[in-house]
């Protein structure tokens, strides 16, 4: 398949290039598109065909459930049923952006999109191509991260097709995304909401809204009631192709081991990477040294971090090393998904 790259100027919105590319998602086909987390990989989420594509180009097991992405909030009751109020409020404060929301399915979802499930996973992005595009798809676009299964998710149009040149018909080129991870998921469907992954949307945001919430991992949850997790957490995620170690505890020990570390790899022929910040970065001797920006600045690691594992996958490291960074607000969304990266490996060095 010869996959047409589109290029979408987010200030002057081309609605007819955006019309072409719904065109494309009506007749059963697949089109990459950015939004304000990651770029995602949509297909007609009311057309069981589509999914089974979206699970085929991404070599993603088809448990895994898909999120509908809609434009406008009257869509949202024809395809939930059961809403509850809280999910109005968090709509009416976070939409359109980055959160979804687990909740109740209509019977007009196929069971292709929701991995077999009874729920369904819902969000409205805040981009504008994104929102253009799926007005322009019929409405209801289901999409995953552009990325193959297991590999960090797209943050620019040239990392989706390093993964999806050739299986797909088309990629909205919309430069690089905002946020760079992937939206909160919360689940709705339960008494007590639970946030399945965290986001640039916190847990404080959303208990000033809602009240009392969970968050899977947390561990003063109510006794004996098992969160429902998100089928996704499950698979292996975001990895790199080098081993990825996170080091953690007193700074200065850390460069020095991480150093004394890389020089026996590089010793016995492997690639080494370093991932610090701008405060740091000048002290680490490896093969890359990336800067996920000043220390402190959540949001600027959330941007950098997906391109940086991206980038050390095409420079051919096999060992990466990566500070810790602060997990405080979006900090524990980036913390979340590199401790993914790294398979949970983390080391405390004294
Ligand atoms: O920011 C995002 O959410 C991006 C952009 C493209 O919108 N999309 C995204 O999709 O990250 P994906 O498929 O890579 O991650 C969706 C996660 C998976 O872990 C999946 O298991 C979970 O959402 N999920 C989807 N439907 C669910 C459901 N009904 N119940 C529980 N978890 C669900
Ligand atoms: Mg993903």
């Amino acid at each position: 398949m010869n996959t047409k790259i589109i290029k979408i100027d987010q200030e002057k919105i081309d609605r007819e290039a955006l019309a072409a590319a719904g065109e494309v998602i009506k007749n059963g086909g697949l089109v990459a598109f950015p939004t304000e987390t990651v770029y995602g990989l949509g297909g007609d989420a009311l057309n069981p065909d589509s999914s089974e594509k979206i699970y085929r180009a991404k070599g993603r097991p088809s448990d895994n459930p898909l999120i509908i992405h809609i434009y406008r909030m009257e869509d949202l009751e024809r395809i939930a049923v059961r809403i509850p109020d809280a999910a109005y409020r968090l709509a009416e404060a976070f939409w359109p952006g980055p959160l979804t929301m687990v909740l109740h399915k209509a019977d007009e979802v196929p069971a292709a999109t929701t991995g077999g499930l009874s729920t369904v996973a819902v969000r409205m992005p805040s981009h504008m191509t994104a929102l253009a595009f799926i007005e322009q798809s019929g409405g209801f676009v289901a999409a995953p991260s552009a990325n193959i299964s297991g590999r960090p998710s797209p943050t620019l149009a040239k990392y989706v097709a390093e993964d999806m040149d050739g299986r797909i018909e088309m990629i909205i080129d919309g430069g690089s995304v905002g946020i760079g991870l992937e939206s909160t998921i919360i689940d709705l469907t339960e008494e007590l909401p639970v946030i399945l992954r965290p986001g640039f949307i916190t847990e404080e945001m959303l208990h000033r809204v809602i009240g009392e919430l969970s968050s899977v991992g947390n561990k003063d949850k109510p006794e004996g009631k098992e969160s429902p997790k998100a089928p996704g957490m499950k698979y292996r995620h975001y990895a790199p192709a080098g081993k990825l170690t996170i080091m953690e505890g007193n700074q200065e020990s850390i460069i020095l081991e991480i150093n004394r570390r890389a020089e026996c790899l590089r010793g016995e022929g492997q690639r080494v990477g370093v991932i610090t910040t701008d405060s740091t970065a000048e002290r680490y001797l490896a093969d890359s040294v990336k800067s996920i920006g000043s220390r402190g600045n959540a949001n600027a690691a959330a941007k950098h971090l997906y391109r940086i594992l991206r980038e050390f996958d095409n420079e051919g490291m096999t060992v990466i090393f990566s500070e810790v960074f602060d997990s405080g607000g979006m900090g524990q969304a980036v913390m979340n998904r590199l401790e993914k990266a790294a398979g949970h490996c983390i080391e405390h060095i004294e």
